[in-house]
Order: C-alpha cells, then sequence, then structure tokens
C-alpha cells in the first residue's frame, strides 16, 4: 500500500520524537511491505519565527494532500511568558483543527503492565484497562453563540448548540470502532439537565438500533467521572460531547501513569491527525530525554486508523511494550533503573519491529 504523510513536527520535543515516531514508522514499512512517501511542513512557533503565521498556507496544502498527518507539538516560552503576543502557536493548532474539519478526538487508554506503580490508582483497578474516549471537537458550549456579557459587565454566558448531524456523525463512528473491539459503547451525557444532552440521547437511541451486535449503556456525566475512577475496566468505547469530553480525556489518561505515554488521534473531514497528547515540554528540548512513547503510539493509531493497517499498529505497540518489559526507556518512567536517551528508545524499538 502506499502511504502519504504530512510531518509537522512544531516546537520543543516536537522535532525529535517525531524523528523516533518516523523511525517505528519507516521499520512497519519495511516489515509489511509499503511505499511509503513524506514530506515536512511548519506549524507552531517554528513556523511564526519563519513565516509570521502559526498555520502557514504551505503547511495546510500539504495536509490536505496527504493521507494522514503526524504531529509532534507546540508552544514556545517565547510565547507563553509574552501575554501581548498578537499571533501565538496555539492559533496554528486551532486553525489546523478548524480548516482540517476535525470533529472527533479520539485517546485509547490502555495500561501497560510495567508503568502500573505509576498510576495514583489501585494496581487491582487499573490493571487490563483498555478503553477508547471519543470527544465531539467541533460544537457544543465552546462554539455556540452567543457568547459574552452584558452591558455592565457584570453577567456572563455561553450557548450550548449541537445538531442532529454533528451526533449522527460522531456517535455513528463510536459504534464502528466498537464493532472492531468489546463491542460496547458508553455514551455519556446530562440529558436529565440539558437539551442538548436530551437531543444526544434521542439520537443515540436511534443509532443504538443499527448496531445491534454493540451493547449501548447511557451514562450521566457526573456518574462517568466517578466511574472512571472506581471501575475503568467497564469501560470500551466511551463518546461524548465537546465539554464533557475536555474534562473526562484528560481525568482519563492519568490513570495510566505518565504523560509521555499517551497518543491520540483527531479524525477529519479531510484528513486526520495523530499526535501525543502532550505538550512541547520545552525544558527537554535539544537534550535527548524526552519520552517518544507517546507520538510513536500515535504512528500505531496512524496505521490504525487513517490506513485500516491494524497488524501494522499491533507491530509497533507490541515493540513499545517490549521497550518497557526490556526496562529500555527514558527517565520519566525508568523508576530508579538505568534511563535511556529518546534515541535509543526509538532506535530499540525501530529495531524490535523489523525483528
Ligand atoms: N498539542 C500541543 O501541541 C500542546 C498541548 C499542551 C501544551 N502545549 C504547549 O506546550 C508548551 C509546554 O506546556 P506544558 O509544560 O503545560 O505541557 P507539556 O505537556 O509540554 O509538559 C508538562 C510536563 O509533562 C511532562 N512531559 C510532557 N511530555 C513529556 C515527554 N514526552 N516525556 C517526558 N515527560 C513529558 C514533563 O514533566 C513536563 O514538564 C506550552 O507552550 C503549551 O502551550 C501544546
Amino acid at each position: 500500500m502506499k502511504l502519504n504523510i504530512a510531518l509537522l513536527p512544531g516546537d520543543g520535543i516536537g522535532p525529535e520524537i517525531i524523528e523516533q515516531g518516523m523511525k517505528a514508522v519507516k521499520a512497519v514499512c519495511e516489515k509489511f511491505g509499503h511505499e511509503l512517501s513524506y514530506e515536512e511542513a511548519l506549524v507552531g512557533a517554528a513556523a511564526i519565527d519563519a513565516t509570521g503565521v502559526p498555520y502557514p498556507d504551505e503547511t495546510h496544502e500539504l495536509c490536505m494532500k496527504s493521507d494522514a498527518v503526524y504531529f509532534g507539538a507546540i508552544g514556545s516560552p517565547k510565547y507563553d511568558n509574552d501575554p501581548s503576543a498578537k499571533v501565538r502557536p496555539e492559533q496554528g493548532l486551532l486553525a489546523m483543527r478548524k480548516k482540517l474539519g476535525l470533529y472527533a478526538n479520539i485517546r485509547p487508554v490502555t495500561t501497560f503492565p510495567s508503568l502500573i506503580h505509576k498510576s495514583p490508582l489501585r494496581a487491582d483497578l487499573v490493571d487490563g484497562a483498555d478503553f477508547m474516549c471519543i470527544r465531539e471537537l467541533t460544537g457544543g458550549l465552546y462554539f455556540g453563540r452567543p457568547q459574552g456579557r452584558s452591558e455592565d459587565g457584570n453577567t456572563a454566558y455561553d450557548t450550548c448548540v449541537y445538531t442532529r448531524e454533528e451526533i449522527e456523525r460522531i456517535v455513528r463512528l463510536a459504534y464502528r470502532y466498537a464493532q472492531k473491539r468489546r463491542k460496547k459503547v458508553t455514551v455519556v451525557d446530562k440529558a436529565n439537565i440539558l437539551a442538548t444532552s436530551r437531543l444526544w440521547r434521542q439520537v443515540s437511541q436511534e443509532i443504538e438500533k443499527e448496531y445491534p451486535d454493540v451493547e449501548t449503556e447511557y451514562m450521566f456525566v457526573d456518574n462517568a467521572a466517578m466511574r472512571i475512577i472506581q471501575w475503568p475496566k467497564s469501560f470500551d468505547v466511551m463518546v461524548t460531547e465537546n465539554m464533557f469530553g475536555d474534562i473526562l480525556t484528560d481525568e482519563a489518561s492519568v490513570i495510566t501513569g505518565s504523560l509521555g505515554m499517551l497518543p491520540s488521534a483527531s479524525i477529519g473531514i479531510h484528513t486526520s491527525v495523530f499526535e501525543p497528547i502532550h505538550g512541547s515540554y520545552p525544558q527537554a528540548a535539544g537534550k535527548n530525554i524526552a519520552n517518544p512513547l507517546a507520538t510513536i503510539l500515535s504512528a500505531a493509531l496512524m496505521f490504525e486508523y487513517a490506513f485500516n493497517l491494524t497488524e501494522e499498529g499491533k507491530a509497533i505497540r507490541n515493540a513499545v511494550a517490549a521497550s518497557m518489559d526490556a526496562g529500555i526507556v527514558t527517565e520519566d518512567i525508568a523508576s530508579g533503573g538505568k534511563a535511556f536517551s529518546t534515541d535509543e528508545v526509538g532506535d530499540w524499538i525501530a529495531g524490535a519491529i523489523v525483528k
């Protein structure tokens, strides 16, 4: 198969972690006989410095003609410490999401046995937890209008809006993914209070009938927040609206133990973006100490969700698990053992894939 990828390394540790991810991508292509082509473009502070804008037109054109976008991270202290800066790296991320029509953010929550001691939860609660959070990205309270203040400045308001089309699109995606997993969907809402949640529930109940092989569970968001902590193993695919998802995906992500481990996929109308959930970790930039696993695991998602190549994704995940079992890990997860550099971890994993 021909794979055509846009590479957007971004800022801080972005370039070094994407370099490790590409070692894994190339190793998979070699092992499974895929033809790989890729091209790199600027985004974030690096793009502002070079062109004056955080998501240049050339970058967008490259993304549009690619089958998938492999993204590092953006953000720089130069802009974080200058609240008056009019052009900011984060605007690049928002512009990219909007222009590529990214409507669903997916974060798998998977635990690795050698990291369970890092979880804030008891080992018996997290051991074996394996679920996927799907968050709607384009609607809800963050985009609904009107939004603003009263004339005297003492009253503020936001508006939560959802259309049937937005709900159908993402709920169907959740069912399709559940069919490839353990066949259970949890729809999270606040249908006892909110009109938008009642539409979510109504539309989900209609779609549920199209997927009789999948078990459906409806859960209020406050209950879901508790259940993630009390019984994470009860979930398979969780789907929810934008703000609930923003909060629940962060809650779910910490139960696995380390930020350097968590990949994500954003599914779009035009193309999809694969990226670690962490930021540009500027303190580590250029030091060869950043954990590349979230980025390498994002490449596994890219094979699975952009190219529908599940064996290739599994090969990457198995190599990552093997690196942790062998103790070939960076300092953030070394727990007293020897710490390896970003490069060494990337090389070891690429070697394990082709073996
Ligand atoms: N998607 C994105 O590109 C994205 C997301 C979040 C933050 N940011 C930006 O990143 C910059 C830094 O933000 P921050 O410090 O809040 O978040 P961050 O995720 O970059 O770092 C927070 C902490 O997490 C740990 N960490 C993160 N990535 C790691 C890795 N690969 N290996 C080991 N440890 C890791 C480190 O201890 C680090 O101090 C800011 O400019 C922010 O705007 C970008």
